[in-house]
Order: structure tokens, then sequence, then C-alpha cells
């Protein structure tokens, strides 16, 4: 259909992005929905969806991508939402430069580059939606996470940058700050966690034991934990909107952290974050 919105989501294999692409196409979207392994392109095929290999580690397949979005749709990209992304789990001191180095190449480097081979389409249409699923750690720091946290952080600081350079072209940039979001990404921070931290000859490691105590499933259960599609909820807002808005915070303790962070000097907040996790 020539008037069939098009979008690209990234991270499809589970989570909040197998969910929306999903939530996307039963709405009318052309979903072009991005994978990593062969694997996990079929069952979105089997649903309807345009599913497409992407690792945003290797920038050939970031522009195979938008080569082949572009060819199919005659160059339509309505809206891109950035998606896909893992946490790199351990206390700064015990991250290795090449772990950080790994989470920003996900977390950062791929969505840039990803972002910027897609807005010269939007930009000959004077229009489109760029959606990046940022998190609450991307406002608030949290213990143990400064790699994920610094990786959000950047992300926020170049998406703001861009919604403001981007203002009166018709094109808009939101965020979304999920908060705790059932997925695969706490067993896939799990995994991160024992490829890349000496867990038992670190100064962190009675509280890396009880962290993966919790993490494991034998600690309490977070209430507040929503379904992916608390994040489609939003993130229709962000897509279908005249006023788009700079940010959408997801979950209780997501829109909680940014009005302590607001309401609390900094070093009170700083105090009482070390007190969550
Ligand atoms: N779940 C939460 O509590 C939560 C909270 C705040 C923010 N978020 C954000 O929500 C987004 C989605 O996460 P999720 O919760 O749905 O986790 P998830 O179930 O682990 O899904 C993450 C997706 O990202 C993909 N991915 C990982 N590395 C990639 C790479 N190098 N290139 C392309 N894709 C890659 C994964 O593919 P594979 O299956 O191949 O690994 C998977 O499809 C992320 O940006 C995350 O930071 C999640």
């Amino acid at each position: 259909m020539a008037d069939q919105r098009t979008i690209v989501v990234t991270g499809c294999s589970s989570g909040i992005g197998a969910c929306c692409a999903r939530a996307l196409e039963a709405d009318g979207w052309r979903v072009f929905a991005t994978v990593r392994k062969t694997e996990d392109l079929e069952s979105l095929k089997a649903d309807g969806i345009e599913a497409v290999l992407m690792d945003y580690t290797r920038p050939e397949t970031i522009t195979a991508l938008v080569d082949t979005v572009a060819e199919r749709t005659g160059g339509r990209i309505d809206a891109l939402f950035n998606n896909g992304a893992y946490g790199q789990p351990g206390a700064v001191e015990d991250l290795t430069t090449q772990a950080l180095r790994d989470q920003f190449e996900t977390n950062v480097f791929g969505w840039h580059e990803l972002t910027r081979q897609v807005i010269p389409y939007m930009r000959q249409r004077s229009q489109g939606r760029i959606v990046q699923c940022s998190s609450i750690l991307g406002l608030v720091p949290y213990r143990y996470r400064g790699a994920y946290t610094a990786s959000k952080f950047a992300l926020e600081g170049l998406s703001v940058t861009l919604r403001m350079e981007l203002q009166g072209s018709g094109l808009h940039v939101s965020l979304i700050e999920p908060g705790p979001i059932t997925s695969r990404f706490t067993a896939n921070a799990l995994t991160k966690i024992r490829e890349h931290i000496d867990l038992e000859n670190s100064p962190h490691a009675v509280e890396y034991r009880r962290q993966l105590a919790r993490l494991e499933g034998s600690g309490p259960v977070n209430r507040h934990k929503l379904g992916p599609e608390a994040v489609y909820a939003v993130l229709t807002h962000a897509l279908n909107s005249k006023n788009p808005k700079p940010h959408y915070p997801v979950t209780t303790p997501a829109k909680q952290g940014i009005w302590l962070k607001r309401l609390l000097p900094a070093d009170l907040f700083y105090r009482l974050m070390r007190w969550t996790d």
C-alpha cells in the first residue's frame, strides 16, 4: 500500500523489540524488524514482518539493512525505533576498557550509525520519527551498572542534541526511559557479567554474590516490573502525536527516579541511589 507507513525496529529477537514489532504490524505499519541470528528470522516472518539481519557492531550490516529497506519501499522510511542493546554489569573498577568499548559499540556507536544512515531518507520527505529506547539509567546512575549507565547517558546526550538540531525539519526525536520490563535483558546481562568480570577476585565479590542471587531469581521479585506492551503504549505516542515528547518514562521506579533527581540535592540523591537495587 502506497500510504502504509514504514518503520525499522531493531533487536526484535525478544523482549521489547519482539513485542513492538508485532504490535506495530497489527496497527498497520510496514515493519522491518532486525535480528542478529538467522534462526530468529522465521518467527517474525511467520507474523507478516519483514525480518532482516543486522548487528550494530558490524557497520556493513547497518548499510545493508538501510539499502534493503530503501529498495523495498522506494526510499520511504517514516520511523526508526532503535532498541537492540545489552547491559554489561560490573563495578567500574572491574570493567576492562575493552568491555566498556564493546558496550558503547552496540549501545551508542551502532545506534548513531543507523540513525545517520536513515536521516537522509527522512529529510527527503521532510518528515520522520526517531525513537530511542534508552533507560531510566540514561538519566539516573545505578551501582554496578556503570558501563550500561554511561552508554545510555551518552545516548541521551546525542539524542536530545539531535532533537534540537532537527527542530523545524519535520523530523522528531524522542527517548523512551523504561524501568524494569520483562524480557531477556537480565539473562543476557548475566552472561555478560560472567564473560567479562572476575567475580571472585574483586573487592566487590560479596556484593556480586548477593546481586547474582537476586538476578538469578532467588531474591525478591520486582513488583514494579511491567510487560513490554507498556513500552509500546508510549512508542505509539512518540510515533503518532503531533508533538512527540523528548522523554517518555515507563514504570513507577522510572518516574520516581526522575522526580527524586529533580527534587533532591545531588549528594543526597546519590546517597539514596546507593541503597537501590
Ligand atoms: N528490560 C528492561 O528492564 C529494560 C529497562 C530499560 C531499558 N531497556 C532497553 O530496552 C531495549 C530492549 O531490551 P530488552 O529489555 O527487550 O532486552 P532483550 O530481551 O535482551 O532484547 C535485546 C535485543 O537487542 C538485541 N541486540 C543485542 N546486541 C545487539 C547488537 N550488537 N546489534 C543488534 N541487536 C542487538 C538482542 O539480540 P540477540 O537475541 O541476538 O542478543 C535482542 O534482540 C534495550 O535498549 C534496553 O537497553 C530495557
